[in-house]
């Protein structure tokens, strides 16, 4: 009898995996200050919460797809119902997209670092990850180099901006170098609520029908938990990805929340207040204690502490050890060991970060 893997497609065990076992450690340690990951460390809101109580009381029903709420977020884009589908976190359209894309042997061009469920993604459908490592110098897209990589075979380009875990935008024009390839192109824009005064892309797919957005109400918004995001491209565009999405995808409670936290919008400024605050002061106490923070723009900051001779299992051990701090891991970039990601968290849960930064760099 054959033994079971061998019955899976070849590419399941081969596909790298996205590990989230720190997260059960995380719930499991509630003194620990959840910094590794880019979450939100506000709760939401009572009107949220009334929102979710009262759309549970109708939870007998299948979910539709929401036209009022469709209508609402399509026209702050100023497009229409039919350029947007709902769905459950942005995860759901980095799955989606992939299977949409590519088949069996197909490249994904991204960049080396990136979010890192991407590439367990692509590869979950047999497709081939081309990475293209970020500028050494200011960690910026190597747009030269991507744009070299793409082959007859590449079928997908992705551009997260602000990039994660880098934190840096792609300027206007590069971006358009990718759009004018004619290639599908997923512009990522978890991370962009946090500077509403940078536009959206999402004009681009009136040029470019090849170009669609994702995006996510987990950061800014406070809702990873909650799950909901949006894709947001030409009506035959986003009628692919309604084929791919599963249909009652979003459940009334996610689609409740959303209604309520975006027709609350102090909530969502509260929430980017305290963020942008803390990594102003993350970025000056790096600097102070001879460390390279990257100016970043989302909830995360990447900091460079390869000059201090310690490893990043090491500095994310003395966090630990000394402060009951998660920090996010960060694979060695260009060959140098000792980067780590930190997400600002409460008040208290900051502090002793920024101590930990004296104590142990200082
Ligand atoms: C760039 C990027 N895109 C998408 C996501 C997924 O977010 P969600 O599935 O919670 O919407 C993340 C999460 O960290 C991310 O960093």
């Amino acid at each position: 009898m054959k033994e079971l893997k061998e019955w899976f497609v070849p590419w399941l065990l081969t596909a790298r995996d996205y590990n989230t076992s720190i997260l059960d450690k995380a719930w499991a340690s509630p003194e620990m200050a959840r910094l590794m990951l880019n979450e939100n460390p506000i709760p939401p809101s009572e009107k949220v919460v009334n929102a979710v109580a009262e759309a549970v009381r109708k939870g007998n029903r299948y979910p539709d797809s929401m036209l009022s709420l469709r209508t609402k977020i399509a026209k702050s884009y100023d497009l229409g119902p039919e350029n947007i589908a709902l769905c459950n976190g942005s995860s759901e359209i980095i799955d989606s997209m992939m299977r949409i894309f590519l088949k069996p042997g197909d490249e994904i061009i991204m960049s080396d670092p990136t979010f890192g469920l991407f590439p367990p993604r692509a590869e979950l459908c047999g497709g081939k990850v081309v990475s293209i490592p970020v500028r050494e110098d200011d960690l910026q897209y190597d747009v030269d180099a991507m744009l070299n990589a793409i082959t007859e075979k590449t079928k997908l380009i992705l551009i997260i901006n602000p990039n994660n875990p880098t934190g840096v935008f792609i300027e206007d024009a590069d971006l358009k170098r990718f759009c004018e390839t004619g290639i599908p192109l997923c512009i990522d824009e978890a991370y962009l609520d946090y500077h509403p005064e940078i536009p959206s892309k999402a004009p681009l797919i009136k040029t470019y029908p090849q170009v669609f957005l994702s995006v996510t109400l987990s950061k800014a918004h406070g809702f990873a938990g909650v799950r909901f995001g949006y894709v947001l491209g030409t009506k035959e565009m986003v009628e692919a990805f309604k084929r791919m999405f599963l249909p009652w995808n979003v459940s009334l409670m996610s689609m409740a929340a959303a209604e309520a936290i975006l027709d609350n919008p102090e909530e969502i400024e509260k929430k980017v207040k305290h963020n942008n605050r803390w990594m102003d002061i993350f970025f000056e106490e790096a600097k102070k204690v001879g460390l390279k923070p990257y100016q970043a723009h989302g909830n995360y900051m990447l900091i460079d502490a390869t000059m201090k001779g310690k490893t990043t299992e090491e500095i994310l051990q003395a966090a630990i050890d000394m402060e009951k701090i998660f920090l996010k891991k960060i694979a060695p970039i260009h060959g140098k060991d000792g980067y780590f990601r930190v997400t600002p968290g409460l008040d208290e849960e900051n502090e002793r970060f920024v101590r930990f930064l004296k104590n142990y760099f200082g």
